[in-house]
């Protein structure tokens, strides 16, 4: 038997921004098998963010594939405009798009930290704005943070800066959107295995981590899913500001 609580997003129309790889993909599925119908966005991949939506919809879920990119404001109103069009409302935003990258910090050029803010964080940012100005009460938006705001790497410098400040703007923008009716919390995975920690973290030092962890593995990308969806259903209408950590026991 599935331990998928099916039903719990039933009715609900979500948007999950990167979702045509990695956590985001996990994401949109894990929140169709619970009962949302969902726009999957990607920004260059167009076959695997149309390899997503086969997948959802061979299952029987509904799902379309949404090209925009999230670091341009530009990009943000018709995002919002063209999931409303094709699946017919917005209930629940899960801001998760971003990009990574490992720079010392002698290194870092404008250019990098440009790209770094605008697609991690200021899209967090106008994003929400645009889909809360769509949604009724009982909506949620649920950004996507990092472990890495506990600690202190010089290579992940602007990364984990722009989290940081991800994870102050969802307390800044639950309490402008608690009045509406609209939960805005966080998830900070682990070290999850995706693309993006690979580009990013040797071989050896993602083994040494994995042995550390209480549970002796790397996260998965359905550990941190499964709180997603969670966090965007009405079971978790209590909890509004926060960031929940999703990380096996991993410290920094
Ligand atoms: N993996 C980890 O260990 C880890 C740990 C902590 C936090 N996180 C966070 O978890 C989230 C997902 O990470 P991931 O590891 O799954 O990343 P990933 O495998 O690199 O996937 C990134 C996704 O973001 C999309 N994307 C990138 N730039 C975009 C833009 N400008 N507009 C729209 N979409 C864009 C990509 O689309 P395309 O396929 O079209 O390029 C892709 O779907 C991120 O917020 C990341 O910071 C990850």
């Amino acid at each position: 038997m599935s331990d998928v609580p099916v039903g719990r997003l039933a009715g609900k129309v979500a948007l999950v921004t990167g979702a045509s790889r990695g956590i985001g993909a996990a994401i949109a599925e894990r929140m169709v098998a619970e009962g949302a119908a969902v726009a999957v966005n990607y920004v260059a991949n167009e076959t695997a963010a149309n390899a997503v939506v086969a997948r959802i919809r061979a299952a029987g879920g509904t799902a379309e594939a949404i090209q925009g990119d999230v670091s341009l404001v530009a990009s943000v109103a018709p995002l919002i405009a063209e999931t409303i069009r094709r699946l017919g409302r917005i209930d629940v935003l899960v801001n998760n798009a971003a990009v990574s990258a490992g720079i010392a910090f002698d290194a870092v050029t404008e250019a990098d930290f440009d790209r770094l803010v605008a697609t991690n964080m200021k899209s967090t940012l106008f994003l929400s704005q645009a889909a809360a100005r769509a949604m009724a009460p009982g909506s949620a938006i649920v950004n996507v943070s990092s472990i890495g705001t506990r600690g202190a790497n010089p290579m992940t410098l602007v990364y984990v800066a722009t989290k940081a400040a991800v994870e102050m703007m969802t307390i800044s923008m639950a309490r402008a959107l608690g009045p509406r009716g609209i939960r805005v919390v966080a998830v900070a995975p682990g070290m999850t295995d995706t693309e993006m920690l690979r580009s990013v973290i040797a071989p050896e030092i993602l083994a040494e981590a994995a042995s550390r962890n209480t549970q002796g593995r790397l996260g998965q990308v359905g550990d941190i899913a499964s709180v997603v969806a969670f966090l965007a259903s009405d079971e978790a209408g209590w909890i509004n500001g926060e960031t929940i950590h999703a990380n096996g026991g991993q410290r920094g």
